[in-house]
């Protein structure tokens, strides 16, 4: 766990426009001075992240989001207030201090305030804003543990702070409130019920088919197995199938089926409650990969709650991959 003195020297090599890995309660991030275009851009070369694609800046408070954005809006105001510090992220028009490198040439930022003490200890000893994308190359499965980033990025981040595992598991809800009427571009770890809940009207959610956030490639979150998506009840019978046909099968086995034995590589047994899954889910597809799985075999949660943003995570996982 980190220490005040990790986080002193981590703030220290912020400021001299180096690369910190950090936990939030959603992800790990990778931490650069949202003000030092060198660092950012490091931060594009790190993930192998094409510069058009956008990262989120992270504050320490709501009260600093006057100072990084033009035109906050009332409903913007509310959402901060209720979900911050949260797994909420609200894109508004950029303001002059966040370069473009930051933005990926967009107008417009996106902005958080993570809830997670380590985080906010750093924000607070750093004083700035730290940009951060998840701690993964880009396309691949988000880090929940320190260990995890060390795997993925090793020495070509500068400073990793542990903080434990990851209580929410899966990234934030990112919501547009440019217009007069906000939109959910990632369903993530504020769920649209409770974004309902907050402005008192329903919200629409994209279809993960249609690519419209920069950057929102069909591909990601993808860990290196093939991932196929079938009906629940059909996890069993499409998992032993693959099984006798020579794959290295995982299974990701749905909580109705538990306990009922299955011919395959690997199985995980998901929790039955959504939070818990959130939380697992990138930790079962890294396992799955670890133990040499070549096919995962999983079914989608009931859309609701967390449900939305686990099942918006396994269709871009199962998604066509860019030709290598
Ligand atoms: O939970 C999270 O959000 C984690 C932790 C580290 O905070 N971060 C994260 O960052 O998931 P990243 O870079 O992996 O995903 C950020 C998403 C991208 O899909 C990007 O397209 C979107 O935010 N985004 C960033 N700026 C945007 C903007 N101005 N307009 C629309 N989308 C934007
Ligand atoms: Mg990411």
């Amino acid at each position: 766990m980190a220490t005040t003195n990790d986080i002193e020297k981590a703030a220290g090599v912020l400021r001299a426009g180096g690369l910190v890995a950090l936990p939030t309660e959603t992800v790990y991030g990778l931490g650069a001075n949202a003000e030092d275009p060198a660092a950012v851009s490091r931060i594009f070369q790190v993930k192998g992240r094409p510069p058009s694609h956008p990262l989120i800046v992270h504050l320490g408070g709501a009260e600093q989001l006057d100072d990084w954005v033009e035109e906050v809006s009332t409903t913007a105001r509310l959402l901060a207030e209720r979900f911050w510090p949260g797994p909420l992220t609200l894109v508004l028009r950029r303001g002059r201090r966040v370069p473009l490198e930051a933005t990926g040439g967009l107008e417009t930022v996106a902005v958080r305030v993570p809830d997670h003490p380590v985080a906010l200890a750093l924000l607070s000893a750093f004083g700035g804003g730290i940009t951060a994308p998840s701690a993964n190359r880009f396309g691949s499965v988000s880090p929940t543990t320190a260990d995890h980033v060390r795997a993925e990025l090793g020495d070509a981040v500068d400073f990793v702070l542990d903080g434990g595992s990851c209580q929410v598991g899966v990234e934030s809800t990112i919501v547009d409130v440019t217009g007069e009427i906000p939109a959910i571009l990632r369903p993530g770890g504020v769920t649209r019920e409770d974004l309902e809940a907050a402005v008192g009207y329903r919200l629409t959610v994209p279809s993960t088919s249609t690519v419209r956030v920069p950057g929102q490639h069909p591909s990601h979150y993808a860990p290196r197995a093939r991932v196929v998506l079938v009906a629940p009840e059909k996890v069993i019978a499409e998992a032993e199938l693959a099984h006798e046909l020579g794959h290295r099968v995982g299974v990701l086995l749905p909580p109705a089926s538990a306990g009922t034995p299955v011919k395959a590589h690997a199985v995980v047994a998901l929790p039955a409650s959504a939070a818990a899954y959130a939380r697992g889910l990138y930790g079962f597809l890294r396992r799955l990969d670890q133990q040499g799985c070549d096919l995962i075999v999983a079914s989608l949660p009931a859309e609701e709650g967390l449900g939305l943003a686990i099942a918006n995570r396994l269709r871009r996982a199962a998604g066509p991959r860019p030709a290598v």
